[in-house]
């Protein structure tokens, strides 16, 4: 078999066969497949496309690639979770606890922050101490033990979507549904997952911004996971506006134990209800999902979700004492309130516009590996729908530098739309995929 042939194929919009597709995830991973075979290779599948049998195979064929983690002698049932990723989306750092104290054991290998889209592991991190590098039996002793982990992937499971994730971003062929469906799904069959929980993003600040296409990649990954994990859900969430009202690390790391002492906003509450219920009936501590939401509700009411944070963070070396006391976590030098200068109704907060102020004020990343300011952030104080009159503060901006702070109050100003006329506050939801 030749890689130039596999690309002129697909090229010329034929179907792949199950042995050209593992020749290439086989080559690739071992370097002998150059990148700018992949690229083309790549390219060629965002243009053309794939069939859902292709896709499967090329999410089965990067799933093993590496290791496959077995966790059924470790944990009755492996229940995960995957977010396709927006602007504080904040969900894991309690949605974890809050299904561990509610007696289903979560373990889960979160990512960093990339472009606007903020990352899970660069949240924890706001903690001092706070490891996301544990080894596999690190993984597997601290699940047993109080069943929870939060911390990074490991670099031996579906390493052939490491290369190729880290190709596709600088070759422009991150937007292509099977492309992302196997980069996806293949992470969630080699952790071992038995049922999994998909929270596709859809809108301007998420990477499908059209209901169609988050629908059609809803159902590819449900699809795939159904046959290759076990029972998959998917649930597809608003992401025009922000999620909460924290953008920016110790922001939302912040929101969050604000809402595992059941406070928080409430659009970010619910949701983070509305996952942990999924989670407790994929994983059948509840007959469904409302009996599932019912019981997070009380994890988050008596405390028990507060109580499972704070054994994780002990766990994987944090400091306790910044959970305990939040007005410890980094804070940014400037704190400046951006008013509005106009009355009317919010029609529209930009989603991505927001997140790409957090990284123009350092708190998210350009490149891979580029370092990241935890403390800064902006705080969006309304939601769309909402009346505001002149001189209302309309967002917070926590920023270490002057000239980042003008530069992002000008960003998020632009981020807004305004309409004379009532409007309807955006839906949290658009269906669920099953
Ligand atoms: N998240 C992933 O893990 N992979 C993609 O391709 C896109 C989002």
């Amino acid at each position: 078999m030749r890689m130039v042939d596999i690309i002129i194929k697909k090229r010329d919009k034929y179907e792949l066969a199950q042995e050209e597709i593992e020749y290439f995830i086989d080559g690739y991973t071992k370097g002998d497949i150059p990148d700018y075979q992949a690229s083309a290779l790549a390219m060629a599948i965002l243009l053309n496309g794939m069939t859902s049998q292709e896709t499967k195979e090329l999410t089965l064929a990067m799933a093993h690639s590496g290791e496959i983690m077995d966790l059924s002698e470790v944990i009755p049932i492996y229940v995960d979770k995957h977010s396709t990723g927006g602007v504080g989306d904040k969900t894991s750092l309690a949605v974890a606890p809050t299904v561990a104290a509610c007696g289903l054991p979560v373990g889960k290998m979160s990512g960093r922050g990339l472009g606007f889209s903020g990352g899970t592991l660069d949240k924890l991190e706001s903690i001092p101490g706070y490891r996301v590098d544990l080894t596999t039996n690190e993984f597997i002793n601290q699940l047993k033990s109080i069943g929870i982990v939060l911390t990074g992937q490991s670099a031996d499971l579906a390493p052939a979507d490491g290369k190729l994730y880290g190709l596709r971003d600088v070759t422009g062929t991150v937007k292509s549904l099977p492309l992302i469906a196997s980069s996806i799904m293949s992470k969630k069959i080699a952790s071992g997952a038995q049922a999994i929980l998909l929270d596709v993003k859809v809108g301007l600040g998420a990477f499908m911004t059209n209901l169609d296409e988050a629908k059609k990649l809803a159902e590819l990954m449900v699809e795939i996971g159904k046959q290759a994990c076990g029972n998959t859900v998917a649930i597809l969430s608003d992401m025009n506006q922000p999620l909460g009202a924290a953008v920016g690390n110790s922001l939302e790391l912040k929101e969050a134990l604000d809402t595992l002492h059941n406070k928080g906003p409430a659009d970010f509450r619910e949701h983070v209800l509305v996952a942990s219920g999924y989670m407790l009936a994929l994983g059948a501590v509840t007959t469904d999902e409302k009996q599932g939401k019912a019981v997070a509700e009380e994890a988050l009411a008596s405390g028990k979700s507060l109580k499972k944070f704070r054994q994780l963070v002990i766990a994987q070396g944090g400091d306790v004492s910044y959970v305990d006391d939040p007005s410890k976590l980094a804070k940014a030098r400037l704190v400046e309130d951006v008013k509005s200068s106009i009355s009317g109704y919010l029609q529209e907060i930009n989603a991505r516009e927001v997140g790409e102020a957090t990284v123009s004020l350092g708190g998210g990343r350009e490149r891979k590996g580029d370092p990241i300011d935890h403390a800064v952030g902006i705080i969006v104080e309304h939601k769309v729908g909402d009346y505001i009159n002149i001189g209302d503060v309309l967002f917070t901006i926590h920023a270490n530098d002057e000239a980042r702070a003008l530069s992002a109050k000008k960003m998020v100003l632009q981020a807004l739309k305004w309409s004379a006329k009532p409007v309807k506050p955006l839906p949290l939801y658009y269906g669920t995929i099953s």
